[in-house]
């Protein structure tokens, strides 16, 4: 395909992989961890260069993941590529580290409502219970990265206030975050909404260069808002293979952003992401396969052959 490029994007993206983890943990069956592990290494094979990998959570909680010590372990990790977890407290920390790991997320809420659900916790306490894990992190050398969910509307408490989640935000960062992702965990936000929240967020004083951008696909939004965090300065995107994903607790998340979707929209703008589309789509078959069920990635279907 011939590149044509628009004016005020970035020259690279940095995609963010979280089918691992974001996809994966929202499937209804356990997928088998050499399953896991085999997706993994292809989509580093891909030319993914950082993959959300899972979660130390609670294993009550997602169990999905609750495998994440064995993937781990056999887990063949390239050193060219990261692999970040989720950690929500010191206990997820404690495993994180047992098992090597060097970049961990952290993941909190602008509202109430999901703070309550996802952490048992209410913002405040769940800042409390994410501080000690900050900052010991550093002290071991991590990378740590904050989400904040909701940050563009809650399905119990609808519009979410843009000084609500700037506020949430700078808390977050301000335990010693070096990126913070805006989570629309829902997909229900429009490009001006997003741009309007980079601006707040900047405004605040966090700026483009600590961002990156986590949308969900439900309505259809997660492109046309990823083109306007890209124009707005934002470089590291957040996409899920295959368009899998969501929250279990959050019922009307659906998948991310296809990572294919994206990949197709940022070659045909000449953005590069060292990603060969090809391969990602072959291991996005082969994942829905697995799955026993067609990729909702757009892309993924237009690519394969009609008899599949
Ligand atoms: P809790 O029940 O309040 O936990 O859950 P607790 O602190 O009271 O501890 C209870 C027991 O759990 C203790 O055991 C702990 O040791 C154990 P006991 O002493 O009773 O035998 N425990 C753990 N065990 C293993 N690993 C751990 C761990 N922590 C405690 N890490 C907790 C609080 C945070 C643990 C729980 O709410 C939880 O695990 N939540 C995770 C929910 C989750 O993973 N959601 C999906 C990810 S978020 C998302 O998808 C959004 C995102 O994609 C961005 C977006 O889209 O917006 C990131
Ligand atoms: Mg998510």
């Amino acid at each position: 395909m011939m590149a044509t490029p628009l004016p005020g994007l970035p020259d690279r993206v940095t995609i963010y992989e979280v089918g691992p983890r974001d996809g994966l943990q929202n499937e209804k069956a356990v997928v088998p961890v050499e399953v896991k592990s085999e997706f993994v290494t292809r989509l580093a094979a891909a030319g993914l260069t950082t993959i959300e990998t899972t979660s130390f959570v609670h294993p009550k909680w997602v169990p999905q993941l609750a495998d994440a010590e064995e993937l781990l372990g056999v887990l063949p990790r390239s050193g060219d590529v990261r692999y970040p977890v989720l950690v929500p407290n010191e206990r997820g920390l404690d495993r994180a580290l047992a098992n090597g790991i060097t970049e961990i997320a952290i993941f909190g809420s602008a509202t109430e409502s999901f703070a309550r659900r996802n952490l048992n916790r209410t913002v405040d306490e769940s800042l409390k219970m994410f501080a000690p894990v900050v900052e010991r992190a550093r002290a071991e050398g991590l990378w740590v990265r904050a989400y904040v969910s909701m940050a563009l509307g809650d399905p119990w408490e609808g519009d979410v206030p843009i000084g609500q989640v700037v506020s949430v935000a700078s808390r977050l960062m301000d335990l010693g975050c070096s990126q913070l992702s805006i989570g629309d965990t829902i997909g229900v936000g429009t490009p001006g909404h997003v741009t309007a929240l980079i601006e707040a967020l900047g405004a605040a004083g966090i700026g483009t260069d600590r961002l990156a951008v986590h949308f969900h696909d439900t309505y259809g939004q997660a492109l046309a808002n990823t083109l306007a965090a890209l124009r707005a300065g934002v470089t590291v995107v957040d996409a899920s293979a295959g368009g899998l994903g969501g929250c279990p607790y959050a019922e009307s998340a659906t998948g991310n952003l296809p990572t294919e979707d994206l990949v197709w929209m940022l070659n045909g703008l000449g953005v590069e992401t060292g990603v060969d589309l090809d391969e990602l789509v072959a291991t996005s078959r082969w994942m829905a396969g697995r799955l026993g069920r067609p990729s909702p990635s757009r892309v993924v279907q237009a690519l394969s052959p009609e008899s599949e």
